[in-house]
């Protein structure tokens, strides 16, 4: 039995709960810890747990009676809590984004390897059909080699969104949509594509006059290869109409799920190839469905790497890390005007904390 402790009883812990309560026979929650005593109490209630509670998360560092950490404070808490925990010991789940900086990122590494403990980072869209979909027919080789991608990441937040404490700031949000809503397309993006060579990017903000950071980007991404990607992350679409896209030479397959396989025909214009439509349609049918999906699936994940002691998880802290440096380079990107390359050094001035503090484009004050 994995004894569980969840450290911010905020708006996402009820999902983890919930995920967690589907392994009622390999887990328990042991312990709810925020600095509001209040809330955690609620949501103790709420679950019907018996557990403890904690304001500080430091009492909970030694205790026997937690295995794996749940985290889901703030991005700007995530690299001290996770850190102080897996150098205690314990293994770490933490909410995205991993850390608002890379050298964060790199933080909680080190820490996970002398704790000698398992870091894993959510990223609960991999836990879905239609996305595992896709990626089986691309890795199949079936649509040919990928020339284009399209990452729609488009949300739509009203102002009031950003009256929240630690939104809206690079100090505590790390960023705007590209930090904390793309994140989830990106993670899907380079699972899938892999790690660009260059990137280019603007950002601005258009609609949220109460908030430092952006909320519309549209980035273009160079791979080795010379082929293309464009990510537009924003909170400022109608309709959320989110979608990835791969363009294959021989067809595109995308998620919602599209398919559509074309032939030179005469002069080079496109004639539809039924055949391979058929044959990409029988392998991504062929994929067994999840038992577990978005944050259960994840969970699931985790305690199978602890139960199993292999460590291996589907999203650990390196894969973690790279979102954040794609989301970095975008940043410095937009900051600088110019194309970035990666990977990032440590040289790049949106590697450490204080010095993207000190270039990040404050668009508006946080109000
Ligand atoms: N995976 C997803 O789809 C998803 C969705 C929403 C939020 N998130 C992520 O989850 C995290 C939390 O977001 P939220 O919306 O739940 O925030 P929230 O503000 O609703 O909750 C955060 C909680 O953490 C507590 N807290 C802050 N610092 C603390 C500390 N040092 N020790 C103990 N408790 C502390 C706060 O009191 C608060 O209750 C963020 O990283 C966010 O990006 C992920």
């Amino acid at each position: 039995m994995i004894n569980v402790a969840l450290v911010g009883t905020g708006s996402i812990a009820g999902t983890h709960l919930e995920a967690f309560a589907r392994f009622k026979d390999r887990c328990r929650i042991t312990a709810l810890v925020d600095r509001s005593g209040e809330k955690a109490e609620k949501l103790k209630e709420r679950f019907g747990l018996d557990c403890a509670i904690y304001s500080d998360y430091e009492d909970v560092l030694k205790l026997d009676s937690v295995d794996l950490v749940s985290l889901c404070t703030p991005p700007s808490t995530h690299a001290n809590l996770a850190s102080a925990f897996l150098l205690a010991g314990k293994h770490v789940l933490v909410e995205k984004p991993m850390a608002p900086s890379l050298s964060e990122c790199d933080q909680m590494l080190e820490a996970a390897a002398k704790g000698d403990a398992l870091l894993s980072v959510v990223g609960q869209n991999r836990f879905y059909d239609p996305i595992r979909r896709v990626k089986q027919v691309l890795d199949a080789g079936l649509a040919g080699r990928i020339v284009h991608a399209e990452a729609n990441s488009y949300w739509w937040r009203g102002r009031s969104y950003y009256d929240v404490e630690w939104r809206g700031t690079w100090e505590s949000e790390g960023g705007g949509c590209v930090m904390n809503h793309a994140v989830h397309h990106l993670d899907l993006l380079l699972w899938i594509r892999g790690m660009p060579s260059e990137v280019q990017a603007v950002t601005v903000n258009t609609s949220h006059e109460n908030s430092q950071v952006e909320d519309l980007s549209i980035a273009i991404l160079k791979y080795p290869d010379g082929t293309l990607a464009q990510v537009t992350s924003s909170v400022v679409h109608h309709g959320e109409e989110q979608r990835l896209v791969f363009q294959g030479e021989r067809a595109k397959v995308g998620m919602p799920w599209q398919l559509f396989a074309s032939t030179e025909g005469d002069g080079g214009f496109p004639q539809r190839n039924p055949d391979l439509e058929a044959e990409i349609q029988q392998v991504a049918g062929e994929l067994a469905p999840l038992q577990y999906t978005g944050h259960a699936g994840q969970m699931d994940d985790v305690l199978r790497a602890i139960e199993s002691g292999s460590r291996q998880v589907m999203i650990d802290g390196i894969e973690g890390r790279k979102t954040i440096e794609l989301i970095m380079a975008i940043y410095e990107s937009s900051a600088t005007g110019k194309p970035v390359a990666l990977p990032l050094s440590k040289d790049s001035i949106f590697y450490a904390q204080e010095r993207i503090l000190r270039e990040a484009p404050r668009f508006h004050s946080k109000a």
